[in-house]
């Protein structure tokens, strides 16, 4: 069976991916999800305020030998030779690259395009194979546009992409008003791929001790949906790579992604269920379904469920959503209880 696929540039034997968490940030762990089948490994974030908090650490260093001991300062290298970043996040990069033969990528989460996007450079001195630029931003500010967020997203990346010659990715938020549109400006602007999407973690509250509550929720099936009417519209309109994450839990959202034309799937959520070997029964899963149904190689699924290739490409879109609504039954309408209620 076939399963080789193209991602941001890098030839994978599969498409699956384990996204960012912790379990991504362990040597051991990445030797595990390589072994049980993943394809290539998104180490967990390196966080813009933990660059600028090092940063400022360094500063405040330089500063007190600047009062004290003047001709000391030449001793300290300037701020942008330094190797002054958090250099635990890069000698992960460097224990990864020794510990797995698939391809390694750097995440750099971050809000704002304020110098500390240089430090893609170190990742990939450090050995990533590529760049994950995960933009978790929450545009609280009520005088902000929808424009000002979309240039936000592209001055980020420009900085970051005239830094590096790696692939860059960037996790993209599903709350664009025009996501297609965002999607094709953000290839324009150096993007070698698009992860769709970036799962926001909303935040609850406790009514009884009104406090907010700020649990992580793992992810379920029922959200492939968002992602996969994206995936579909995306698919064979854009030279970009394309990456499907959030929601997998088995082979079936696998199949699913790929055949609305994601190049490959990511999971984080079902691996911290299951642990690591669940990469097995994905890939598994995959070739099986290959199989039964005569396919020999990805190449012929990929896609044919996009929305280019559908017969009837209505079917993502507007019209597909009216006949849904008025098609609608439920269970108690069926019984005839609520039939007279609603007309
Ligand atoms: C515990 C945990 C830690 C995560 N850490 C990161 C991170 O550091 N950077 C990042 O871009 N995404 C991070 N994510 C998000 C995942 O990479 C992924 O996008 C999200 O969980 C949706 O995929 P899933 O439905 O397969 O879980 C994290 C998710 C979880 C559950």
């Amino acid at each position: 069976m076939d399963l080789a696929t193209r991602y941001m540039g890098l030839q994978l034997k599969n498409p699956l991916v384990a996204s960012a968490s912790p379990l991504t940030g362990e040597p051991d762990s990445l030797r595990r999800l390589e072994d049980a089948g993943a394809a290539a490994l998104i180490l967990p974030s390196l966080f813009q305020e933990e660059i600028e908090a090092e940063t400022a650490r360094y500063e405040h260093l330089t500063s007190v030998h600047d009062d004290s001991w003047p001709e000391g300062l030449s001793n300290f290298p300037k701020l942008a030779d330094a190797q002054h970043g958090p250099h635990e996040y890069l000698e992960l990069v460097r224990r990864a690259r020794q510990a797995v033969e698939v391809p390694v990528i750097a995440s750099l989460n971050g809000v704002s395009n304020e110098g500390w996007t240089s430090y893609a450079k170190q990742l990939e001195q450090a050995g990533a194979n590529g760049l994950e630029l995960n933009i978790y931003f929450i545009p609280a500010d009520l005088a902000a546009t929808g424009r000002d967020v979309e240039q936000r997203y592209l001055d980020i990346l420009k900085s970051v992409r005239a830094t590096v010659s790696i692939p860059v990715a960037i996790k993209l938020s599903p709350y664009f008003s025009s996501v297609g549109n965002m999607a094709m400006a953000l290839h324009d602007a150096g993007a070698d791929a698009l992860v769709l999407f970036n799962r926001f973690y909303q935040p609850d509250i406790d009514p009884s001790r009104l406090q907010v509550l700020t649990d992580l929720k793992l992810s379920d099936p029922s959200e492939i949906r968002l992602p996969l009417l994206w995936l579909a519209v995306l698919a064979g309109r854009t030279r970009a790579s394309l990456a499907a994450s959030t929601g997998v839990n088995s082979a079936e959202e696998v199949v699913k992604y790929l055949l609305v034309g994601a190049d490959v799937v990511m999971t984080t959520s079902s691996l911290l269920r299951q642990g690591p070997g669940h990469m097995t029964t994905l890939l598994t899963g995959l070739e099986k379904w290959l199989d039964a149904r005569g396919f020999t190689s990805l190449k012929h699924v990929r896609g044919i469920m996009s929305q280019r290739c559908l017969r009837d490409p209505q079917a993502f879109e507007r019209a597909n959503y009216i006949k849904i609504l008025q098609g609608y039954q439920a269970p108690a309408m069926k019984a005839g209880g609520l039939r007279s209620i609603v007309r």
